[in-house]
């Protein structure tokens, strides 16, 4: 039995929904009041018993290294102000056993060519994917959830849930045996809503078998001139079977505006330190 020990973060995309914010650092650091992003994402698949952190990233990758990486100044800075909680938590942002790796995407050619660049890391072992722009708010987290389905099945798993038809075209659409986890029939990236097999959309969580490589090694460039990896997944899912799991949680596309400010409304809410006059002060609104 197979256990999952890699994440890949693929961090190297334009994020240009999000210009100017994003030109000169990754939307991926793109706080949610206090957090960044890419730090929940590492969190979920630390919870998850991860312990290779894989990111793949492109232009801007600094911030994103210095993030998990030790910050000598900003450290004696707060141990000399005597600041022990805020010393603490830049110091822990990632635990001790885990390990971040970078590989740089040279050029952002589409998100299936930057999963196919973490293969030389991942090699022959199964491996979860996390976009960390979806952020999902769960009481399990999502990677995990995925990873327990993992152990039993041992088949790639793809994240999904229900959309409204009128956006379809926002996202890869499957189609399914009506199991749960259901067995994946078809898969369609991006369709039209008259065109949708279903209203059951892939977002950005992944549990992949290494076989996938090989697919990703031969697909064809596609929609928008980008390696998909909804296109590995389809020819994957002709040799292997590929399930659909509906996970349990609110998900945030926080790679739109919209979804960025519900996420920071939703987790400002419940925030430790500030939730409770953010929510006041919405209220009075
Ligand atoms: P998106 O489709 O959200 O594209 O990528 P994007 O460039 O990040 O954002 P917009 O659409 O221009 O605003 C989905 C995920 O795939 C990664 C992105 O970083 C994001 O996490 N990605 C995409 C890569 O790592 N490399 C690529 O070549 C493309």
């Amino acid at each position: 039995m197979k256990r999952v020990r890699k994440c890949v973060f693929p961090v190297a995309g334009m994020g240009s929904r999000f210009l100017p914010a994003t030109k000169a650092s990754p939307k991926e650091m793109m706080p949610i009041v206090d957090k960044p992003l890419i730090q929940y994402a590492v969190e979920e698949a630390v919870a998850a018993g991860m312990t290779d952190m894989i990111f793949i990233t492109g232009r801007n990758k600094r911030t994103i290294e210095d993030h998990f990486d030790k910050a000598y100044e900003v450290e004696a800075e707060l141990a000399a102000r005597g600041k022990r909680e805020l010393l603490e938590l830049v110091q822990n942002i990632v635990p001790a056993r885990v390990n971040c790796i970078y590989i740089r995407q040279p050029e952002a050619l589409g998100l299936g060519h930057a999963v196919l660049c973490a293969e030389p890391v991942v090699n022959d072992e199964p491996f979860a994917v996390i976009l960390a722009d979806d952020l999902i708010d769960a009481e399990t987290p999502v990677i995990k959830q995925m990873a327990q389905v993992y152990a039993e099945r041992q088949c790639s798993l793809l994240g999904v849930e229900e959309v409204p038809r009128e956006n379809t075209r926002q996202y890869g659409i499957v189609k399914t045996d009506g199991g749960e986890p259901g067995v994946v029939s078809a898969m369609v990236e991006k369709p039209a809503p008259k065109d949708a097999p279903s209203t059951l959309a892939v977002v950005g969580r992944y549990i992949l078998n290494p076989r996938i490589f090989h697919h990703l090694a031969q697909v064809q460039a596609g929609a928008g001139g980008e390696i998909q990896l909804t296109d590995g997944i389809a020819a994957l899912m002709r040799e292997e079977k590929v399930l659909a799991y509906r996970f349990k949680g609110m998900r945030y596309d926080c790679g739109s505006k919209l979804g960025y400010l519900q996420a920071m409304v939703a987790y400002g809410k419940k925030h430790s330190e500030v939730g409770a006059a953010f929510t006041a002060y919405l209220e009075s609104l």
